[in-house]
């Protein structure tokens, strides 16, 4: 069976999403199912393209034990060309700008909509803006968990 493609996006590509892409790819490993996923993330802007992710999100990442050392890149057609992929957003600007470039897609989703402890949230905050890498960690996690099982259960794995 052909790997699952699963895109995190954010704005910047250097913050929310790499710290995604990082986590979901781990519980990914963990699981035993690396070789069922292609992961990967990108941003809506090209503000930050070939940057390393922020400080913010290094750490974090590697206080958790979780390696990281993806470069910014922007969001591009071929990204949302495959019907099959999974289109993860952080906010809902970062899906009104991807269907405002791409239009719809079938798998577009944000992240907190996977959640199952932040009931009351449905955007992940931008740590760009309040430097707390720690609590959206929190909430990357959360979802990430979520999103996994989602997956997992509509493809049978
Ligand atoms: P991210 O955070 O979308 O989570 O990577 C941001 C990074 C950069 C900018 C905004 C948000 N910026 O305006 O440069």
């Amino acid at each position: 069976m052909s790997s699952i493609p699963v895109l995190f996006i954010c704005l910047g590509n250097i913050c929310r999403s790499p710290m995604a892409e990082g986590i979901f790819r781990q519980l990914v490993t963990d699981a035993g199912l690396s070789d069922q996923f292609v992961i990967d993330s990108a941003g809506t802007s090209g503000y930050h393209v070939g940057e390393k992710a922020h400080p913010g999100t290094r750490t974090i990442l590697r206080q958790n034990g979780i390696p990281y050392e993806g470069r910014s890149r922007q969001l591009g057609g071929a990204d949302v060309a495959d019907p099959d992929a999974w289109l993860i957003v952080m906010d809902n600007s970062n899906m009104n700008a991807v269907r405002r470039r791409f239009g719809d897609h079938a798998r577009l989703y944000r992240l907190l909509d996977f959640a199952e402890n932040y009931p009351e949230v449905s955007e992940v905050p931008d740590p760009y803006y309040t430097g707390n890498f720690e609590a959206v960690y929190e909430m990357v996690r959360d979802g990430c968990e979520g999103l996994l099982r989602e997956i997992r259960a509509k493809a049978k794995l």
